[in-house]
């Protein structure tokens, strides 16, 4: 323990997220953020300045004791940090060491002689520090590792008002994926629809502000009622000729996210029980037509 009688937190790789969530802590007095270690010694500054706590460094050498380890780098470093953090014998035997990688289950830390693993991630979009710290709310914490070390991060994360998710091993890429397919991927077909929109004539700025209703409603709508009682559009109306004129003038590309997509839409459309079974023929057949809108 600490000075401060909080448990000690070490952060290697203070990026973004680790930096948001070592401030929350440290408001919250939950952790003691004490050595903040990171690639570029402006960066470690930039972290400690923006958390309020912590020292910054460039190496692991010198690090002192914590009971805490965050990784925060991004993921394709996470095992080497794990490794040369692990080489540095700094880590205790019942310390916790975990990182913040939504696509990587606790494992890839490797083996610990007596420290507990786990890895935790922060369900938000961080592409800022302190414009995520605005918004914070009350995320959702995904948690998953030792069973110890994910014992010992639930205070940690209820003290962040956080709903707590806990997750097998196993689950931890499906669950990803589905996060990004969520995510990332209707940042992407924002991006096509404005696309289409600059197409008819109209700027991208004002795409977004017609559009953004609409995407408010929709989302709003699908969250109420669930896919299969959100959907409208020609799809859930049988409208094959409308599909059919829409795969015609899509460039190549956006074509196949149409056609996927649809197919997709189909069957919730079906489960919806808005279609006849000749109208999921006629669509499947639109929507597999490679030749004619070629
Ligand atoms: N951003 C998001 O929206 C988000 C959301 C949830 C989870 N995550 C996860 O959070 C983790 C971090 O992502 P991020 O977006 O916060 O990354 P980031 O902002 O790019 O920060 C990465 C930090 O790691 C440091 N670093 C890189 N390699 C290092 C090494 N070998 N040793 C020590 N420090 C190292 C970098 O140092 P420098 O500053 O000197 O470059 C930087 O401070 C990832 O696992 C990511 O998947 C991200």
């Amino acid at each position: 323990m600490s000075s401060t009688d909080r448990p000690g937190l070490n952060v290697i790789g203070a990026g973004r997220v680790a930096r948001l969530l070592a401030r929350c802590w440290h408001e919250a007095e939950v952790f003691e953020v004490r050595a903040l270690v990171t690639r570029r010694p402006e960066s470690a500054r930039a972290a400690g300045r923006f958390i309020g706590s912590g020292r910054p460094a460039t190496s692991l050498d010198s690090l002192g004791p914590a009971e805490f380890w965050m990784i925060g780098t991004p993921d394709d470093s996470v095992i080497s940090a794990a490794d040369a953090l692990r080489a540095c014998g700094q880590v205790r035997s019942g310390d916790t060491v975990f990182h913040l990688s939504g696509a990587l289950a606790a494992d890839v830390l490797g083996q610990w002689d007596g420290a507990n693993r786990a890895s935790l991630h922060l369900l938000k979009t961080v592409p800022d520090a302190a414009v995520a710290y605005a918004s914070f709310g009350t995320p959702c914490i995904t948690l998953e590792g030792d069973p110890p070390a994910v014992e010992s991060l639930v205070p940690a994360c209820r003290a962040l008002q956080a709903q707590i998710l806990t997750l097998d091993a196993d689950a931890k890429a499906v669950y990803q994926t589905a996060n990004v397919m969520l995510c990332n991927y209707l940042v992407t077909l924002t991006g096509m629809g404005v696309d289409l929109y600059r197409r008819a004539g109209i700027n991208s700025r004002k795409a977004l502000q017609i559009l953004g209703p609409l995407m408010q409603e929709t989302l709003n709508n699908t969250l109420d009622a669930g896919p299969v009682g959100a959907l409208t559009g020609p799809i859930s109306r049988g409208d094959a000729g409308v599909v059919r004129q829409q795969l015609e003038l899509l460039p190549p590309e956006a074509r196949d996210v149409y056609r996927s997509l649809g197919r997709e839409t189909v069957k919730l459309a079906a489960a919806a029980g808005l279609l006849q079974d000749s109208d999921v023929d006629a669509l499947d057949r639109v929507l597999a037509d490679v030749s004619r809108c070629r």
